[in-house]
């Protein structure tokens, strides 16, 4: 069966590669020309380990080809996966223009059976207005079917996430339908669920929505932490070793950004009260999540007082390590507030620096992107670590110190090791512990 991927972000790109690697014939396409030209040649337009070699491996075996001809490329597919964005409006909702214009563009190409599935994150019922756009735009009379295929891939892992499931849940209405996602996904048997349609949708906002409320409880937790003498690592250890609660997704810090959590909890909120149900718990974790920034300023200030004209080295710029990737990064908000205190910033990601001078160009003496962490030391009033990438918690803490005028730390993702860094004579300030 031919395998047409509609759109390719990054859901898109991993799951035209995926599918390519378990030996399906697919094409790749997006309205974005010079990103299909790109990636056509090997060239990734996103960091993300493993990719590249994934895609050019799959080029070169002649499974996998990326086109602009939406047209073509769906008239010759039987199966369609839509992997286009579903970007945030401003009253939280998700923005389905998108996935409405390829369901009109599948329409006008319907010259066959084919089944469309739903792989962007989508509102619950999505699937019945899919469907109802192509019964209204189809020139013929030939049959189709949708479904919805989440994807719960984890930027930084994509590639094994994908290769790899935990789980694989395909939402049907139809035996057919059926009968072809349980085929494509046929050596993940045992880890497969079919659900109806407004499940499989659901359980995808549902997971995120529960992950990111997971992180805003334990950063409560750290904020109650930090007025006594409890630490929040080993509450958060002592609470996972609960087989029920499970010790993952319990790291206290400045917040969850990306992609996803951000916009899939305000969605669900928002769908719900469409729906007449009462969604303050969900709201209520967004709002802990949007005071996290807030509450690091405030120890940035607690070490410096003054923050303006403060020289600060600014470690993690990406919204979690091994991305270059800063869509609702912590950090964005964190750099906004510093500047607006007058601070001067040597900014620092092995990744994600190019995607921030799109947001925050270099200005002389106020905002400077530096090669590395030592040279962002350089001078600094104090350090603050934004993202937990490897290469920070191996640094040479002995010279960061001897670059720095002050050896104050402000840690947002708790690094280091309270006990070592206080050792070499650093003033320490972390999260939800001393
Ligand atoms: C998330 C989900 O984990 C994926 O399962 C899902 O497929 C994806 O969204 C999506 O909907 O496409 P992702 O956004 O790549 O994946 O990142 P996560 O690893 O989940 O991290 C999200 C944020 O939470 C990051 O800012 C991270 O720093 C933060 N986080 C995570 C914490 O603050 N504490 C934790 O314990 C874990």
């Amino acid at each position: 069966m031919n395998i047409a991927v509609i759109g390719t972000g990054y859901v898109g790109l991993v799951t035209a590669a995926g599918l390519a690697e378990f030996g399906h014939k697919v094409v790749g396409t997006d309205k974005d020309f010079e990103k299909i030209s790109k990636v056509s040649q090997g060239i990734v337009p996103i960091y993300e380990p493993g990719l590249d070699e994934l895609i050019m491996s799959n080029l070169k075996k002649g499974n996998l080809v990326f086109s602009t001809d939406l047209d073509k490329t769906i008239a010759e597919a039987d199966i369609i996966f839509v992997c286009v964005g579903t970007p945030q409006r401003d009253d939280g909702s998700a923005d389905m223009s998108q996935i409405e214009e390829v369901s009109r563009q599948i329409a006008r190409n319907l010259n066959r059976y084919k089944l469309v599935v739903e792989k962007s994150t989508v509102p619950v019922k999505t699937s019945f207005w899919i469907k109802r756009t192509i019964s209204l735009h189809k020139k013929t009379d030939q049959e189709f079917d949708v479904a919805s295929n989440p994807e719960f891939l984890r930027e930084g892992s994509a590639v094994s996430d994908f290769l790899n499931p935990d789980r694989i849940i395909v939402g049907v209405e139809t035996q057919r339908a059926r009968d072809i996602l349980c085929g494509i996904y046929a050596k993940f048997r045992e880890r497969l669920l079919v659900t109806n349609i407004d499940t499989a949708e659901l359980i995808k906002h549902a997971s995120n929505s529960f992950l990111a409320m997971k992180i805003s409880y334990i950063n409560l937790i750290s904020n109650i932490c930090e007025k006594t003498d409890a630490n929040v690592e080993q509450v958060a250890e002592g609470m996972g070793l609960d087989p029920r609660i499970g010790g993952r997704f319990l790291k206290a810090g400045i917040g969850y950004g990306g992609s996803c959590f951000p916009k899939d909890i305000k969605a669900l909120a928002r769908i719900g009260e469409e729906l007449g149900v009462d969604m303050s718990l969900l709201k209520e974790a967004d709002r802990i999540n949007a005071e996290r920034v807030r509450i690091f300023v405030d120890k940035i200030k607690q070490a410096l007082w003054i923050l303006k004209d403060k020289q600060i080295a600014v470690l993690g710029l990406a919204f979690k390590p091994e991305t270059d990737d800063i869509r609702e990064a912590p950090s964005i908000r964190v750099i906004r507030s510093l500047l607006q205190e007058g601070a001067r910033l040597r900014l620092c990601d092995p990744q994600a620096s190019d995607n921030m001078k799109q947001l925050y160009p270099e200005e002389p003496d106020r905002l400077r992107y530096c090669a590395s962490p030592y040279d962002a030391a350089e001078k600094a009033n104090a350090m603050v670590i934004l993202t937990e990438w490897d290469d920070f918690a191996k640094l040479d803490l002995k010279r960061i110190k001897e670059a720095m005028a002050n050896p104050i730390i402000v840690d947002g993702r708790n690094v280091f090791s309270p006990e070592a860094v206080k050792k070499l004579g650093f003033e320490y300030y972390s999260i939800g512990r001393k």
